[in-house]
């Protein structure tokens, strides 16, 4: 199964790169995001885990985009990567991916995977704080998860209400490294 996102969701990946990135797109579909990428960085490395979506579009590829059929959970990131791009609603191994970008010296990684809606740019190098010192409002953890901390209501003001808080160490990471599927 695969869905292509819309036009607007690849314009706000191709707003956040520019023409020295090295990007990698994890589950790259038919490449169709990928080629675009292709027209603004120095190179693209698109993996897609079917190899019969991934021949969907019989075009040329471009010099600069590099297309591996594979599973991205398995496959080697190259090293110098500067930014990598999920597009996946319903990824269930974020973790592991951050983990392999950052590995790859990766900064930055452009996706949807966390809040299912809209793109973000995540610093994969920020700091993060500990789930349990967030008073309240929004977080954003390092294991995918994302929620609303509940608190002192009186601590709520429009900035902290806008503010998303960068974690480790949520309900959720706590839970699946305890099982160990993270
Ligand atoms: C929602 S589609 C998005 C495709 C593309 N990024 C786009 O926006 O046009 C997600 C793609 O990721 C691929 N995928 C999922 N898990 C993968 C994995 N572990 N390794 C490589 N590709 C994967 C799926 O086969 C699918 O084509």
């Amino acid at each position: 199964m695969w869905a292509p996102y819309d036009a607007s969701t690849y314009q706000a990946v191709l707003d956040e790169l520019d023409s020295d990135d090295v990007a990698l797109e994890i589950g790259a579909g038919d490449l169709r995001l990928a080629r675009k990428m292709a027209l603004v960085c120095r190179k693209v490395y698109a993996i897609e885990r079917q190899p019969a979506i991934l021949s969907l579009d019989p075009r040329p590829l471009p010099g600069n985009l590099i297309a591996v059929q594979g599973d991205a959970r398995d496959l080697p990131f190259p090293a110098g990567i500067t930014a990598g791009v999920l597009l996946m609603r319903h990824c269930n191994h974020f973790h592991l991916y951050i983990e392999k970008l950052k590995a790859a010296g990766c900064r930055r990684l452009i996706t949807n995977a966390r809040w299912r809606m809209g793109v973000e740019t995540i610093q994969l190098e920020a700091p993060r704080r500990a789930y349990g010192a967030i008073p309240i409002g929004w977080y954003a953890c390092w294991c995918g998860a994302t929620g609303f901390v509940d608190g002192d209501i009186g601590l709520l003001n429009p900035e902290a209400e806008a503010t998303i808080h960068e974690v480790a160490g949520c309900p959720r990471c706590q839970d699946v490294f305890k099982r160990g599927v993270i």
